[in-house]
């Protein structure tokens, strides 16, 4: 299978909440995630010394590393996706000063995967923002936001300009419709006018990180960052293929403004219809003018769209609205599996966009068994993954022009719905449990060596 490019970005991909723990370490301040212990869809718990979440040692990545990254580069990553912790480099948000203890963290993680030439990715806001800026602000509620994230997002160009050369803005930017509390710092039970200026402040922040970054960085590239939530009409009825377009449409909404510059005419509409009056200055018109230079996702599963609203009803499960597709299989946590659906949505925002398109997460979250000879032998994961690889090399067949791939949680970290650590996503295992107990220790499981295969033949080994 010759199909991937020489240059191609071979990876893996985290987020700081959920690897680094050390979650008050060196000056840093709270985020939105450090009071949801229970995941983005759990409540708000206002911290108390002592706490304790999961997430506050997580895999501990922050301490340790120095070997994860060795284990990366065993591998034969080019790249690593992971986020900058906007609250280690201003603990409140509002600061003018940044914590250099913070912004010497990121310098030390950059240099050492430098050692091995392992390009860091880096998202800007991977689904946190600090608490103080929700609580003493509201959020990406108000426009204020707007300067305190440009504030942030300079500095780090600035300070990271030599070592870092990909960058993304928000995290999954769409998941704001589902987890606003985690998209935007506003309250569960936002009204939809709410949620979509806040939106509408975050789009604006996206678009001056871009040219900021262009400007500090000429040779840096900055992308967008969607969960690529790609819908199947359940049946060929038109209201159905109706119903399934305008639901793609609440995600590639972000994408068609990033891309495009502007708002297209169906959102128009939407907010016309439902009385919702956005504050749109001249000059955010202009600033949105400024687009990405490629577009990141995300992949998991894909979903079916009825117009049937009894159905709709009894059907609904998973993060987003959707119904089941009676033709595929589903994970233990009940994401379908769609291979197939990958080429799609590439082929799909390949036409749309014409932009280069990476992807930024995919992977099988599983419950992983030690066996006796210590080994772990993962083949459910194997799977997974060359079948989606596999439909990856047939869209850069069709013409789609794809950067790379970086598969999510490349070692097993925390997951973001549940906060559970018996999720797994990893090629290498690390022992913890839901319950926090276990010695951190990191094991290699058997798709370790099968992606290392993977990335030194550059995808010929992938069977098809
Ligand atoms: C994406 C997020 O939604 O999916 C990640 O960007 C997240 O942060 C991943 O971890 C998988 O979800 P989960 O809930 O299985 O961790």
């Amino acid at each position: 299978m010759k199909l991937f490019p020489q240059d191609f970005l071979w990876g893996g991909a985290v987020a700081a909440n959920q690897v680094e723990g050390a979650y008050r370490e060196a000056g840093k301040g709270l985020s939105t995630s450090d009071v949801q212990p229970q995941g983005i869809f759990g409540d708000v718990v206002e911290r108390r010394e002592g706490d304790f979440g999961i997430k506050d040692v997580a895999i501990d990545f922050y301490h340790q590393y120095p070997q994860d990254i060795a284990l990366f580069a065993e591998m034969g990553f080019k790249c690593l996706r992971t986020s900058i912790a906007w609250t280690r480099i201003f603990p409140h948000g509002d600061e003018d000063q940044p914590n250099e203890a913070g912004l010497a963290f990121y310098d030390s993680l950059f240099d050492e995967m430098a050692k091995y030439g392992i390009q860091p990715v880096v998202t800007l806001s991977h689904y946190e923002m600090p608490w103080e800026l929700v609580k003493k602000h509201g959020g990406w509620g108000n426009r204020k936001t707007i300067g305190f994230f440009e504030h942030y997002a300079r500095t780090v160009f600035q300070r990271y300009q030599h070592k870092v050369k990909y960058w993304l803005t928000f995290n999954e930017i769409n998941m704001s419709l589902h987890a606003p509390l985690t998209g935007v710092g506003l309250p569960a039970g936002s009204s939809k006018a709410e949620i979509y200026q806040a939106i509408h402040h975050q789009l604006v922040a996206s678009a001056k990180a871009v040219k900021a970054c262009h400007e500090i960085i000429p040779d840096a590239k900055i992308g967008n960052m969607l969960l690529g939530g790609l819908m199947y009409p359940l049946s060929c009825q038109p209201q159905d293929v109706w119903e399934t377009l305008q639901q793609n449409r609440t995600w590639l909404f972000f994408g068609d403004v990033q891309c495009r510059g502007e708002y297209p005419g169906y959102m128009l509409r939407y907010f016309r219809e439902n009385n919702i009056t956005l504050d749109i200055t001249p000059e955010d018109r202009q600033a949105l003018k400024t687009t990405i230079d490629f577009i990141s996702f995300s992949y998991y599963m894909t979903g079916c769209v009825t117009a049937d609203e009894e159905l709709n009803r009894k059907s609904r499960g998973n993060i987003l609205d959707m119904v089941p597709n009676p033709h595929l299989p589903s994970s233990e946590w009940g994401w379908q599996i769609d291979p197939t659906g990958l080429r799609i949505l590439l082929n799909m925002l390949w036409d749309r966009y014409q932009k280069p398109l990476f992807i930024v997460e995919n992977g099988l979250g599983a419950k992983d068994k030690i066996s006796a000879d210590g080994a772990i032998h993962d083949d459910y994961r194997i799977s997974y993954l060359n079948d989606h690889l596999v439909q990856v090399a047939e869209a850069i067949d069709d013409g789609v022009e794809v950067m790379g791939y970086t598969s999510w949680g490349p070692i097993d970290i925390v997951s973001a719905s549940k906060a559970e650590m018996s999720k797994r996503y990893g090629f290498i295992y690390v022992d913890r449990d839901d319950h926090g107990e276990g010695t951190l220790t990191r094991r290699r499981k058997d798709s370790f060596y099968w992606y290392s295969e993977v990335i030194a033949s550059n995808g010929e080994s992938l069977k098809r």
